[in-house]
């Protein structure tokens, strides 16, 4: 399907633009549609790249401070404080983060934080604590 001539391009676009005065036009407007999807390049462009994330993106790693606090809640902070675990502390949370891990994922004891305190996390911020973890659990 060919593409249009460039100044059949400049008309198409004055119709398409006020329709209302070209019904005609129309299926004429359809083809063209049509042979320029037919006619896209999308490797040309990595936001389409099926399974590719933004550039930068996968390689950014993560930190305690914009990606890990902000998942506990003002409660699950106060409430774990009484069982002697401050989660808004780095240190305290990563030296025990293997633990809360299987606290989080329900392995190693009762999944945290429990479902009548808004529990289980969703399965994204799992993995993100995780993640978080073998990157070297950075502040
Ligand atoms: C080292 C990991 C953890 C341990 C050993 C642990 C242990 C406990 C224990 C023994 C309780 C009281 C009994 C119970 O309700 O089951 C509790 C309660 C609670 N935990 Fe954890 N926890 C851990 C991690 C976490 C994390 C990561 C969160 C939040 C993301 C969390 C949120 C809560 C909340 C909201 C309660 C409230 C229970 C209530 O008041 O009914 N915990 N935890």
């Amino acid at each position: 399907m060919p593409l249009p001539t460039p100044e059949e391009e400049k008309q198409a676009f004055h119709k398409l633009v006020n329709i209302e005065s070209y019904p005609e036009f129309l299926p004429r407007a359809n083809e063209i549609a049509r042979a320029y999807l037919a006619n896209v390049d999308y490797t040309q462009d990595e936001l389409h790249t099926p399974g590719a994330a933004a550039p930068g993106t996968a390689s950014r790693s993560l930190s305690f401070r914009l990606h890990i606090l902000p998942c506990f809640s003002d409660e699950d902070i106060e409430v774990m404080k009484d069982f002697g675990l401050d989660l808004s502390d780095v240190n305290q949370v990563a030296a025990r983060s293997r633990q809360i891990l299987g606290r989080l994922k329900g392995t190693t004891g009762a999944i945290m934080p429990p479902a009548d305190h808004d529990g289980p996390w969703p399965e994204e911020w799992i993995r993100t604590f995780e993640r978080w973890i073998n990157e070297g659990h950075a502040p």
